[in-house]
């Protein structure tokens, strides 16, 4: 399973890839507003600072919602960097943009899905990924892991290679459910990666194994 942060934030996105276990990032314009980075050149300059950052795919949300703006702002977001990843709503309009970014071999994640009959709209599109928001599903008591299930059978049932990417990603509870169902990538808050490493049983053997050395080697 790809590990992707999910995060506009430079420093996180620098502890996860020097973890060496990062794969790449999601943005939404929400994170990117939540670090201060605003106005179209800011914008296009931190997508920038983030795929020096990192090796691997990083997700640039387009803000348009009709076809002709979401084209533009693709394709110059697209221009950037080779590692860049046109981000569009499940919407009509999204749908079609997917279709036409596909056609030409620029790569998208469709975003904002919530159920599986959007996932397989976003499919027959050609998306690269597509994301469920497992985390807003839980939100009001529906389950979000089951919906990831749900599109990983359609997939397989018909072979379509896009990729399940498991968004809104709270914690490291998703990170393992989504990797016992098959979801090919995951992106969460940094929290989700580093609690990964989290068990006091490996804390308290690494003492004792410190511990046991020290009296030997005294
Ligand atoms: C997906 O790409 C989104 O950026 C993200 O995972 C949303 O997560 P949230 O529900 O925690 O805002």
């Amino acid at each position: 399973m790809k590990f992707f942060i999910d995060t506009a934030n430079l420093e996180e996105i620098a502890e996860a890839q020097a973890l060496g276990v990062l794969d790449g990032v999601t943005t939404n314009p929400s994170l990117m507003a939540k670090e201060g980075i605003t106005g179209e050149a800011n914008i296009l300059a931190h997508y920038q600072k983030i795929c020096d950052i990192v090796e691997g795919d990083v997700s640039a949300e387009v803000i348009s919602t009709d076809f002709e703006g979401m084209v533009k702002e693709g394709e110059a977001l697209a221009a950037l960097h080779p590692q860049i990843v046109v981000k569009l709503p499940l919407i009509a309009d999204g749908i079609k943009a997917c279709k036409y970014f596909s056609d030409k071999g620029i790569r998208t994640n469709v975003t904002l899905v919530f159920s599986a009959g959007q996932a397989l709209l976003a499919a027959k599109a050609g998306a690269t990924y597509v994301s469920p928001f497992l985390g807003r599903l839980d939100d009001i008591s529906t389950d979000g892991l089951n919906l990831i299930a749900e599109i990983r059978q359609i997939y397989d049932n018909y072979g379509f290679e896009t990729q399940i990417l498991a968004a809104s990603i709270r914690h490291t509870m998703h990170v393992i459910d989504c990797a016992k169902i098959g979801s090919d990538v995951m992106t969460g808050p940094l929290s989700s990666i580093t609690g990964l490493l989290k068990h006091p049983l490996t804390d308290i053997g690494l003492a004792k194994f410190l511990a046991d050395y020290k009296k030997g080697n005294q």
